[in-house]
């Protein structure tokens, strides 16, 4: 009998770790450490506003985005390092360079209709698309033929799980000169080219405007001018 309690001791305790781990980790350390960070909308108003004011296709952009499911794969957030290592994956927290790779914070959703978070990261984290890539024919090859572009991924089957978008892109029958935005794959029709639509060039004018690395205050030298060297004492009069 005795043994049996102390079985359900065990058993108790333990269920009561599994829990209450996970608990502290993911909800109240992530709670006291961003439960304290002021909205910044009036920050940005007044003028300490980073990064220019996105491109109207890039919100049309947004919405072909949402529509089509891309953040099911993908999310748009750098984790705070002590969620993940996001910042450490190459390109991920952005222009390393530049030494401006972070991660992403709250305002950075500033003048976005939603926050695409994400759902699952099947696929790379997009948040810095735009910083590491800029070639708008090989996104557009990205979004019609992913498997022509990226290798599968390790035990995931002979092709990339990213699913070809081709009902964002028409074939079209080639007048005079082949199209400088046609797609260019293999094994279309001769005499045809494939032309993205709007919607297809709306969202890659989106995932190139995808940059979370930008400055978060003004940069020094435009807040505060340099104040001018101060004049050499004047001599104390003896
Ligand atoms: C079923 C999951 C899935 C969906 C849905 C999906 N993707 Fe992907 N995507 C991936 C995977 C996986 C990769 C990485 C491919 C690889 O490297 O093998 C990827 C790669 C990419 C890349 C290249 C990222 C980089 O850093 O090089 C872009 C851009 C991209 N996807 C855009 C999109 C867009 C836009 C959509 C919506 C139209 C979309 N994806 C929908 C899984 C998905």
């Amino acid at each position: 009998m005795k043994t049996e309690r102390c079985e359900l001791c065990r058993l108790l305790t333990r269920l009561a770790l599994a829990f209450a781990v996970p608990w502290l980790l993911l909800v109240l350390l992530p709670y006291f450490r961003l439960s304290g960070i002021e909205p910044s909308r009036a920050a940005a108003l007044a003028g300490q506003d980073y990064g220019p004011a996105r491109a109207i296709s890039a919100s049309a952009g947004e919405k072909v985005y949402a529509r089509e499911g891309c953040a099911f794969c993908h999310t748009q957030m750098v984790r705070p390092t002590f969620l993940g290592s996001d910042v450490w994956r190459p390109g991920w927290g952005g222009d390393e360079a530049a030494n401006r790779s972070r991660e992403t914070r709250p305002e950075d959703y500033l003048g976005e209709t939603y926050a695409h978070l994400g759902y699952l990261r099947v696929g790379p984290d997009l948040s810095n698309f735009g910083a590491r890539v800029h070639d708008r024919a090989a996104i557009h090859k990205m979004i019609y033929a992913p498997s022509a572009v990226f290798q599968p991924m390790e035990n995931a089957g002979e092709q990339t799980v990213m699913p070809a978008s081709k009902h964002l892109y028409q074939l079209k029958p080639i007048v005079g000169q082949p199209s400088d935005n046609r797609v260019d794959v293999d094994g279309v029709e001769p005499g045809f080219e494939i032309l993205p639509s709007a919607d297809a060039e709306a969202l890659v004018d989106y995932l190139i405007s995808r940059r979370k690395d930008r400055l978060v205050t003004a940069p020094k030298e435009e807040s505060a001018p340099a104040a001018p060297a101060p004049a050499p004492a004047a001599a104390p009069a003896k």
